[in-house]
């Protein structure tokens, strides 16, 4: 297990360095202003406000996976390199999750919990302002990770020995719950394009990078009718590009002409960069489907405790 860690490390950062230093430290200004508008609570006049970006938070004795495992593997390398292997924050909580947590540790019983009716009213009304995607609360399903939920829909649309398809460099746990299950796991290494010289909300890329592509006319389509599912990293993590919809009606198109499922690991979507909004696959492939190219069964995973079923 960490034989293969290590390789998805060393495969996110090649891709990484392959983006450019100039690219991440843009979209890293871009959200570090993006977080200053968006959470910047209303403070009295005359105080600043502190995020904590530029200190970050004392970690030390957590036993981090991004800090502490990533010592405990790569040892001396460990210490200088920009881990951005795992979604992980270095900045403090900010107050009001802490006091909120706060509170409810002070209650005396920690019993089973149940979804209320209006967390999913909230959820439904998320999706809908933030994704221009209307979904009905019966096709939602809670579910407690990505990953777990990723490994229950694998084993609900294949049998052992299955191929499932992801695209690399993917977030390696993802990978080893295929593996885990006994799936043969087909690595489909995206590759970069063509230059998209314009950048700046025109498609997911900084001006002057190359975008990954799916190669759907090519590699991709030829792999397709030799898989039972495909996963999709959408936005698609560690390269941050956006999937536009006509790439993704494409895919559920061709999807849907080889029986094969799409489960869309979107747990980054309301992370996109460069004003390229996220489309949910469920609905460019109700788009194919409109456009006559058949049923394309899908399963879209949302961010922590948000996951969300479509098909
Ligand atoms: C693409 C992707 N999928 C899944 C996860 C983890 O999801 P979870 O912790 O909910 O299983 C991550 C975490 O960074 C991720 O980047």
């Amino acid at each position: 297990m960490i034989g293969s860690f290590r390789g998805d490390f060393v495969a996110a950062g090649t891709a990484l360095s392959q983006l450019g230093r100039r690219c991440l430290t843009r979209a890293y200004r871009r959200l570090r202003t993006l977080f200053r508008l968006a959470i910047q609570p209303p403070t009295p006049a005359g105080t600043a406000f502190d995020a904590g970006f530029d200190g970050g938070s004392d970690r030390s004795s957590l036993w981090t996976v991004k800090h502490d495992l990533a010592a405990a593997m790569h040892g001396e390398a460990a210490k200088d390199a920009l881990k951005l292997w795992l979604a992980d924050m270095d900045l403090p909580c900010c107050d009001a999750i802490r006091s909120a947590i706060e509170a409810r540790a002070r209650r005396d019983t920690f019993g089973y919990t149940f979804q209320p009716p209006e967390m999913w009213q909230a959820v439904v009304r998320w999706l809908s302002e933030e994704h221009a995607w209307s979904v009905q609360p019966e096709s939602l399903v809670f579910a407690p990770s990505c990953v777990t939920s990723f490994a229950t829909a694998t084993r609900a649309f294949t049998a052992p020995g299955d191929r499932v398809l992801v695209m690399t460099p993917l977030y390696g746990p993802v990978q080893h719950a295929v593996t885990g299950l006994g799936r043969e796991l087909v690595r489909f290494p995206l590759r970069e394009g063509a230059d998209s010289g314009s950048g700046g909300g025109t498609g997911g890329a900084a001006a002057g990078t190359r975008e990954l592509q799916m190669d759907l006319e090519s590699r991709l389509g030829l792999l397709l009718p030799t898989v039972r599912l495909v996963l999709l990293c959408s936005p698609h993590n560690p390269s941050g590009r956006v999937w536009r919809t006509p790439e993704l009606v494409a895919l559920a198109a061709a999807c849907a002409r080889h029986g094969v499922p799409v489960v869309e690991d979107a747990i980054w979507a309301d992370w996109c960069l460069w004003g390229e909004p996220f489309v949910p696959f469920a609905v460019a492939a109700a788009e194919a489907e409109a456009s006559g190219f058949g049923v394309c069964r899908s399963v879209t995973l949302g961010a922590r405790n948000l996951r969300t079923l479509a098909s």
